[in-house]
């Protein structure tokens, strides 16, 4: 497949069938996602890979129970605000229960370039945070992982709406794989499988809209 193709086919995928992914295509999708460019090359990124399906589903059931902690608190502040909150976690959130595969994505912070030195000169360095290159590494990662799978076949969605489960889920990678690498944090999921829907085109923003070229 050409580039164009893969890039065009990729789409947010929230429904799979149940067809099995195969190892040794989380690891083609990993690997790609390992050769992702990042700010001083550091690769601040850990891809743990769940197919057991109870596993899966205890995640799921964690993301649940934080969500419903925050809408049942948030109930008698703004009830429609909290049915909202649960309607959308409905949707866009607990899909990845019935995802073949179910990537816990973890990252860690490098160091701002010019932040030390900034603070220690009397400036305002806070700005640098809204700009973190980790984060923007990790997004390169993420991107070659679901360009890949899209190569192989498969669907998949990036999802960070359960990231306020963070802990809890932090928890459960540790309990379950012994994951210990020191500053690292669950930053998205992914969720993987083969395709069971085509998702209708989406509006995307007119090139002249996102481009300036200056010559
Ligand atoms: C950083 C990021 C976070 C996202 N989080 C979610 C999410 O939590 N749940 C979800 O269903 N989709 C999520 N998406 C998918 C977007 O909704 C989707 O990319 C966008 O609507 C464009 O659609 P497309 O991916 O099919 O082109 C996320 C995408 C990105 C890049």
């Amino acid at each position: 497949m050409e580039l164009t193709e893969i890039l065009q086919r990729r789409r947010s995928i929230r429904r799979y069938t149940g067809d099995e992914v195969p190892s040794a295509d989380i690891a083609k999708m990993i690997e790609a996602a390992g050769i992702a460019p990042s700010g001083s090359n550091l690769q601040n990124w850990h891809f743990t890979a769940i197919k057991k399906r109870p596993l899966i589903k205890k995640i799921a059931a964690a993301a649940e129970g934080a969500m419903e902690d925050i809408a049942g608190r948030l109930d008698p502040v703004d009830k429609t605000l909290a049915d909202k909150f649960r309607k959308f976690s409905s949707i866009f959130t607990f899909f990845f229960a019935d995802a073949p595969v179910l990537i816990v994505v973890m990252s860690r912070a490098p160091a701002l370039t010019g932040f030390k030195e900034m603070e220690m000169a009397g400036l305002d360095a806070s700005r640098l945070y809204k700009k973190s290159p980790g984060m923007q590494s990790l997004g390169a990662a993420v991107e070659n992982l679901l360009l890949r799978a899209t190569e192989l076949g498969y669907g998949g969605c990036w999802i960070t709406s359960a990231n306020y489960a963070d802990t809890r889920i932090e928890a459960i990678i540790q309990e379950e794989t012994g994951f210990d690498k020191p500053g690292y944090y669950m930053a998205a999921l992914l969720a993987i499988g083969v395709p069971d829907e085509s998702p209708k085109p989406l509006r995307r923003k007119p090139l002249e809209e996102i481009m300036t070229i200056v010559e």
